[in-house]
């Protein structure tokens, strides 16, 4: 099983990770409420989204999504798709499930005014590929919103798996689609590419969320392999909290908003 494969099987991993930003982000407004903020959509909107794991967008959303819109749920993973499922079933959305690969999408072209994917982008290899299949199910003037990370996202994490010699494959993948070189990606494909941001960072006050957030990275294997590094950042944190009572972490969020452009 590849690595993405193995990492969102299910929702589990992915979970971890939401916790922590769920408990300990500084800012008051929760990410998934800023991403909809951004959403500029008519009562008729048919929307794709693509990658949307379990659906946490919509339903952190709940009351914000209007019943006449024409949701597509697209995710590779058909664990994530069952999560969805279960996360949005009996609120009488117009929603449509699918689990397809994002590389070559079932649907017929100029059908979506609007393209939803988030914090998916840098998973892709092919993605002028992506890209391009984004384009064609899109109408004209529909419009893209693709969340991601900067650079310094979460660095103090990234720094502790250096130190520590950890071997993780998840942290190869975020600066492959980020909030510095998304922009020149999208304007092979769209036009009038904007890029907002989201100030917040991470006070944590507990060992357990970062360690079960640190661990999230792994697979099954590259745990075991690991081991003994993990057990010396446990210790490190554990000493960091007793002498500070907090541990700060950057986080660099945002989001590119692009327009398809209209045939001449
Ligand atoms: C980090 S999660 C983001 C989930 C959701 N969009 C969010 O922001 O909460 C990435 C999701 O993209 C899916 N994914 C990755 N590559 C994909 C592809 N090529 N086609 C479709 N889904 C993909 C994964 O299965 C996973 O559910």
């Amino acid at each position: 099983m590849g690595f993405i494969s193995d990492q969102y099987r299910d929702s589990s991993r992915l979970n971890a990770r939401f916790r922590l930003h769920r408990d300990f982000s500084t800012s008051q407004r929760p990410f998934p409420r800023w991403v909809f903020d951004q959403f500029d959509f008519n009562a008729a909107t048919s929307i794709l989204d693509i990658g949307c794991g379990p659906g946490y967008l919509w339903a952190e959303n709940r009351e914000r999504v209007h019943h006449e819109w024409e949701i597509v749920l697209v995710d590779r993973s058909f664990g994530m798709l069952a999560e969805a499922h279960k996360n949005l079933q009996g609120w009488g959305l117009k929603v449509r499930w699918l689990n397809s690969d994002a590389r070559a999408l079932p649907l017929d072209e100029r059908v979506f005014d609007v393209v939803v994917a988030n914090h998916m982008l840098y998973h892709v290899e092919d993605r002028p590929g992506v890209l391009g299949e984004i384009g064609r199910v899109m109408k004209p003037e529909g419009r893209l919103y693709a969340a991601t990370n900067g650079r310094e996202h979460l660095r103090e994490i990234r720094e502790l798996i250096e130190r520590f010699q950890l071997d993780s494959s998840i942290w190869a993948h975020h600066n492959a689609f980020s909030l510095e070189n998304g922009e020149a990606q999208l304007r092979g494909s769209f036009e009038r590419v904007s890029c907002v941001r989201f100030d917040d960072s991470l006070e944590v006050t507990d060992i357990e969320p970062i360690m079960d957030y640190i661990q999230s990275g792994f697979s099954s294997e590259e745990l075991a392999a690991n081991a003994k590094g993990l057990q010396d950042i446990q210790v490190f944190i554990g000493r960091q909290l007793n002498e500070e009572g907090v541990i700060r972490i950057r986080k660099e969020t945002g989001m590119f908003i692009a327009e398809k452009p209209h045939p001449t």
